[in-house]
């Protein structure tokens, strides 16, 4: 008998201990959020707060289309205490502009209905995407060919959100520019839906390295030299 209850305290401290530390305790934190206005003598600016609104549309598209189970929109505080380990997350991409980069906080999901943290990262983090974000065409080519841009892409082609039509008169001027070995048959053009326009918008749109309030607002300063 006593093995038995020794059993079931394990059982309820293995699940008990991980949903109280991990969703628990966060959602109390979280429940208590309310925005702080900017104080310019203590974070020395007035700002937009809640942070600038990110494409709602498209935001639909990303969590229909599944795209936080291979993407993140977190940028970790650094581990453990140890400055310099994960130092540069969301910064080490080719061409992004030296703009101010933080962790992300709490409160930079405050005005979002959904916050799409995601699982794990197959892919990049895409926090600060719109900081590196090339222009629609390259997004597009992206989004109906990941293999046309990098051959090794284990992303999945996300052809149902273009369309692909016979060209009548010139071609249009959205159509998906594609390397031949991609190309579409002679005489058709691929053009993206609105719902493509509205996610290549939505991701244009994250930048969330915003000042807030406190803090993060010294982090997010861009760094004097
Ligand atoms: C099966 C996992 C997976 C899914 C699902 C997925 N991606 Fe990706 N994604 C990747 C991988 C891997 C890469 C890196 C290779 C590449 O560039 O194609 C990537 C790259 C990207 C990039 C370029 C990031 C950068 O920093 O250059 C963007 C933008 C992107 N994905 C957006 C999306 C969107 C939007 C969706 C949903 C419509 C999506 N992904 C769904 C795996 C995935």
């Amino acid at each position: 008998m006593t093995n038995f209850r020794t059993f079931i305290l394990g059982l309820a401290a293995a699940f008990g201990l991980p949903w109280l530390c991990l969703i628990v305790l966060p959602a109390m934190q979280y429940q208590q959020l309310t925005p702080v206005a900017y104080d310019k003598d203590k974070d020395g600016l007035e700002g937009i707060y809640p942070p600038a609104p990110v494409n709602d549309q498209g935001k639909l598209v990303y969590v229909r289309e599944g795209c936080n189970q291979c993407h993140t929109q977190m940028i970790r505080p650094q581990q453990l205490g140890l400055d310099g380990w994960y130092k540069g997350w969301g910064q080490d991409q080719e061409g992004r502009p030296t703009a101010p980069v933080r962790p992300n906080v709490l409160r930079d999901y405050l005005s979002e209905k959904y916050a799409l943290l995601g699982v794990q990262r197959v892919g990049p983090d895409l926090a600060n995407f719109g900081w590196r974000a090339p222009d629609e065409a390259a997004l597009y080519q992206h989004f109906y060919s990941p293999r046309s841009v990098h051959d090794w892409s284990t992303m999945p082609a996300y052809t149902h959100l273009f369309k692909v039509q016979k060209i009548q008169g010139p071609v249009s001027t959205d159509a998906v520019k594609l390397p031949k070995k991609f190309a579409v048959a002679a005489g058709y053009e691929v053009v993206p839906t609105l719902e493509a326009k509205q996610l290549v918008q939505y991701l244009q749109s994250l930048k969330k390295d915003y000042p807030i309030p406190g803090q993060s607002a010294v982090a997010a300063a861009p760094a004097k030299k």
